[in-house]
């Protein structure tokens, strides 16, 4: 699109792609409005994969066996991986990685309620595998067909990574659950805590949702919160039965009118809580976040160093 355009006939244009279900690029003209929502978005999301290798990188060094510890930590890095795809996306938006990571860490920009939660023991990895990652894959799979070409192209690869998380998680469980009464015990107490928190990943309730209207609208999200959130119990209640745990929720039932799970009320002050920055781990993580930025000043100054030379070197020559 042209830059010589009048703004009407750019919007036009702009609302035109949407509709068509094409895909917005990089140099295409946007509404100031849908590229501060994006970039709060994916940067949200981005610092959600970031943060969200603390929890389970916690376990990395107890893993039980060689196996374990391999398997997990190649999960953490698909985790990182997943943040630098997505820090990349948000800088063809325009956004600036440095100013992303700075708001990260002095607490301006928010990620994912569910990584302030802390992993009490090994089923926790296990249980964060089949929740955590089964309600990402739930929230993503949609956004593979998000109106920005960028996003949505990360996202196919990433629900790949996600579907491994998820599985390598669900076959740690199986293999707890045919343990011990203990690591069975072990399973049912992470099942418990991660339970609520998983389900409130989808977001507040529609009715209480400033951003989906609009979102949608754009086809940046495809679905509402809600919807996604049924979608997840559904998927999940038939999974708890062949694992053999509890939901820890006595209103969950099926309801053959609706052809859905009922389930029943989610603390949303726990929610609002956690997301304000009071969760029982909101401080540690951004504190660690922000101790790991400050360590690697000087990888990024020397990266900083070499390249300001080899651009001189190359001017010369
Ligand atoms: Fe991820
Ligand atoms: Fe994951």
């Amino acid at each position: 699109m042209t830059a010589t355009a009048e703004p009407a006939e750019l919007e036009r244009r702009f609302e035109e792609v949407i509709a068509r279900e094409e895909r917005v690029e990089p140099r295409d003209w946007v509404p100031d409005d849908y590229r501060a929502t994006m970039i709060r978005m994916i940067a949200q999301h981005a610092h959600s994969e970031i943060i969200g290798m603390q929890p389970e990188g916690n376990w990395i060094t107890r893993a039980p066996s060689l196996r374990r510890k391999a398997i997990l930590l190649a999960k953490v890095q698909d985790e990182a991986g997943h943040g630098l795809y997505l820090y990349s996306a948000a800088e063809t938006l325009g956004a600036d990685r440095d100013e992303l990571t700075r708001k990260l860490i002095e607490g301006r920009q928010k990620y994912s309620s569910i990584f302030n939660y802390p992993t009490l023991s090994f089923a926790d990895v296990g249980v964060i595998g089949w929740l955590v990652d089964g309600a990402a894959i739930c929230n993503q799979v949609p956004l593979c067909r998000s109106s920005y070409g960028p996003y949505a192209r990360a996202m196919i690869r990433i629900c790949k990574e996600e579907s491994f998380h998820q599985r390598q998680g669900y076959e740690l469980l199986m293999t707890m659950m045919r343990g011990s009464d203990s690591q069975r015990r072990m399973v049912q107490d992470a099942t418990d805590r991660w339970w609520w928190p998983s389900l409130m990943m989808f977001g507040p309730p529609d009715a209480d949702s400033p951003h989906t209207e609009r979102s949608m609208a754009w086809k940046i999200k495809r679905h509402t919160n809600d919807e996604l959130r049924q979608r997840f119990v559904d998927m999940t209640v038939p999974q708890a039965d062949a694992l053999g745990v509890t939901l820890p929720d006595p209103d969950l039932r099926w309801n053959a009118e609706r052809e859905h799970y009922d389930f029943g009320a989610i603390d949303w002050a726990e929610f609002k809580r956690v997301v304000a920055g009071n969760g029982p781990c909101n401080a540690e993580r951004v504190a660690h976040r922000r101790a790991a930025h400050d360590d690697g000043a000087w990888v990024r100054e020397a990266a900083a160093a070499h390249a300001a030379r080899r651009a001189e070197r190359d001017g010369a020559a």
